[in-house]
């Protein structure tokens, strides 16, 4: 089987552009499982409604997210209700929403864990210790772990804590694709960062003269997604369903 992760989606510029484009990619590479991290599918970051369900209808199966999940005011309903949004999972416990989901597709199971590096990042419960838990009670052998962190390091230690109880450990936050894609021993598909979907001339989606203005003055800016040209990075990963290893992970950017 194959799944198709897509990195980061930022603002409508980047949904538009999944919208675009997914259809062709799943047909050409015979996708049969589509994961999302949309943690900035909003137009001003952070998911709403509005964003997740375009996601779903545009050919989704699951949105994972990350540090900016609760950054819209209310989402947290949005959260208990859909199955298939996670936050990470290693958020306290009584935050609303869940950190994984299990897709069901009738001859097979899949399951999608959602996990935040603490790393310069929230200084959540260890997500070592919480993956730990969770794959004793995730019942199939298809897990794919959506690694939302910083630190290359701390990415690069999680693919070897799970190399062979994983099918992937695939890292999102930094909005750059890495080239270090490979299988694992034990067939667990790895990359350090799948990279962003949105605004291609852009400082991780931004309008550019932004960042810089903050980097020069240090004066407090307004972030705004810019308004170059799209692209898209994802991975695709294919894996044996029966055991759940992954045989070949290959990156992907269409423009
Ligand atoms: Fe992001
Ligand atoms: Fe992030």
């Amino acid at each position: 089987m194959k799944l198709l992760f897509i990195g980061d989606v930022v603002g409508d510029a980047g949904v538009a552009f999944v919208k675009e484009k997914l259809w062709r990619i799943k047909k050409e590479h015979g996708i049969d499982i589509t994961v999302i991290n949309g943690e900035n599918s909003a137009q001003n970051n952070g998911i709403t409604s509005d964003s997740f369900a375009e996601l779903i209808r545009v050919g989704a199966d699951c949105i994972t997210t990350g540090n900016h999940c609760f950054r819209h005011r209310g989402i947290e309903g949005l959260y208990a209700s859909e199955p298939f949004l996670l936050r990470p999972a290693n958020y306290p416990e009584g935050v609303a929403g869940k950190g994984s989901a299990v897709i069901d597709l009738g001859r097979t199971r899949v399951a999608v864990v959602n996990l935040l590096g603490t790393m310069y990042l929230e200084s959540l419960d260890n997500p070592f210790g919480e993956i730990d838990r969770l794959l004793e009670e995730l019942d199939t052998p298809n897990i794919f772990v959506d690694f939302h962190a910083e630190a290359t390091s701390e990415k690069k230690a999680m693919g070897f804590y799970l190399a062979g109880r994983v099918t992937a450990v695939l890292g999102t936050h930094t909005h750059v694709q890495t080239a270090d894609e490979t299988v694992l021993e034990g067939g667990t598909a790895y990359i350090t960062d799948v990279g962003m979907t949105g605004p291609e001339r852009s400082v991780l989606g931004v309008e550019t003269s932004v960042v810089i203005e903050k980097f020069r003055y240090h004066r407090p800016v307004q972030f705004r997604v810019s308004k170059s040209p799209c692209f898209l990075n994802g991975v695709i990963v294919t894996f044996d369903e029966r055991n759940g290893r992954a045989s070949a992970v290959e990156r992907l950017i269409v423009r």
